[in-house]
């Protein structure tokens, strides 16, 4: 009898204690919670049309362009060279002999050569630089294509040539660029399978180079708080001396397939967007977007609290940000897993292909000429598969 009841009154203290941690930690984390509520309650999730759920911004992107595009601007927007002149006559490529980047446009080749049966004959100018080329105060707005922009530009985006090759090289781990998204999703998705959330490391993780100082209050965090991230510079080319890993020695680089070991993963924009954004999410691990400026065309699709944590460029905040997703483990779980379904589901290699095709027979029908082969461009042919990264 007095046992039982000691029990009991046992019970009734731990419960009541467990739900005054609950509301505690409900209270403190408030302004969060309900921002991911509201956050999933309103979003609609991404309707695949004819593979794509991605077209409603291939439509904003094409929008200055509804009257059509005449001779003249084409020819004034090849002259200027903004980017790569290519042309499309009779289901054969043509291109003008120069290109920036060779891997970038062998890149891109491979997706338009993939679909090339389906267009119509057209012309095009694509830019293979990593910052877009049309400000938005630029009138006759010009017809180009860019990888990324953000609402300060005009560029018609198109899915990057890292889908398939030409991206950054990184020694030693991916020599030739991080490349062949398919079999990285492959790659990612087994390392996933391998750290279920509940074997992954409870710390944010990160190594990159200092590209700018953007990233620096992450890194400094980490020498603060190492028991929350562990973030550390690695060398890049231009790496001089240990002032370029703000004053400690280059940390080693790691496979993206070794970032699925942690829980938290960042990605902070490069030059333009970063290409590792879409490999993040593939861990199954919960993605901090740091900066919401920098787009890629599949981008707007992915909303913060919904897919991701967003974070403002200056990182305010982000150790808190840090002690809330540890302090509300299910919560980002379940953000991380609906990240990786999206990107599993909606960003596959056909998406890829099937937006090149809607994007230029798009762009195609808005000619209003019959665009004429220049002689001395060269025909570019299909290239025998890669098969590695
Ligand atoms: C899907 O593709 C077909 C053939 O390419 C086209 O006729 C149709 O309009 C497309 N539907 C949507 C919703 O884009
Ligand atoms: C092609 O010819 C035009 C003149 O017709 C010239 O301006 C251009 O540089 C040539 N391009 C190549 C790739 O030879
Ligand atoms: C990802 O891996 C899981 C096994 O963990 C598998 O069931 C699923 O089919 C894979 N998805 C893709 C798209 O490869
Ligand atoms: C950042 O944290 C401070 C203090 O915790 C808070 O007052 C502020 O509202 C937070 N800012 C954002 C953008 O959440």
């Amino acid at each position: 009898m007095e046992l039982s009841r000691l029990v009991f009154s046992l019970f009734i203290f731990c419960f009541n204690g467990f739900k005054c941690c609950l509301s505690d930690n409900n209270k403190r984390w408030k302004s969060y919670l309900s921002k991911i509520t509201d956050a999933t309650k309103n979003y609609k999730p991404c309707i695949q049309k004819n593979y794509s759920c991605h077209l409603s911004i291939l439509k904003d992107d094409l929008m200055p362009f509804q009257n059509g595009i005449s001779e003249g601007l084409m020819a004034d927007t090849v002259h200027r060279g903004v980017g790569t002149h290519y042309q499309i006559i009779g289901h054969k490529l043509y291109r003008e002999q120069s290109c920036m980047f060779l891997a970038r446009c062998s890149g891109i080749e491979h997706f338009i050569l993939k679909v090339i049966d389906r267009l119509p004959d057209l012309e095009v100018v694509i830019n293979v630089r990593d910052y877009p080329q049309v400000p938005r105060w630029v009138q006759p707005v010009l017809p180009v294509l860019s990888f990324s922009k953000t609402s300060e530009y005009k560029d018609i985006m198109y899915p990057a040539w890292t889908f398939w090759e030409g991206g950054p090289a990184i020694w030693p781990i991916y020599p030739t660029g991080l490349g062949r998204w398919d079999l990285m999703r492959d790659d990612l998705n087994k390392s996933a399978a391998q750290w279920p959330w509940k074997k992954k490391i409870t710390k944010g993780f990160f190594r990159g180079s200092r590209t700018s100082s953007e990233r620096d209050p992450l890194i400094l965090l980490s020498r603060e708080s190492p028991d929350l991230v562990d973030a550390e510079y690695t060398k890049n080319q231009a790496w001089k001396s240990e002032k370029d890993t703000l004053g400690r020695p280059p940390a080693k680089e790691i496979p993206l397939v070794n970032h699925c070991e942690y829980k938290y993963l960042f990605n902070f924009r490069g030059v333009a967007a970063s290409f590792r954004f879409k490999h993040l999410f593939l861990c199954g691990s919960l993605v901090f977007h740091i900066g919401e400026e920098w787009l890629e065309f599949f981008y707007p699709q992915l909303k913060p609290w919904v897919h991701y944590i967003p974070v403002k460029q200056d990182l305010s905040n982000i150790s808190e940000l840090l002690q809330f997703v540890k302090e509300n483990d299910g919560v980002a779980k379940e953000i991380a897993m609906r990240g990786k379904k999206f990107i599993l589901d909606h960003l596959r290699i056909e998406d890829i292909y099937f937006y090149w095709e809607r994007l230029l027979t798009d762009f195609g029908k808005l000619l209003k000429y019959k665009p004429k082969r220049k002689s001395n461009y060269s025909q570019i042919l299909s290239r025998p598969t890669r098969l590695e990264l």
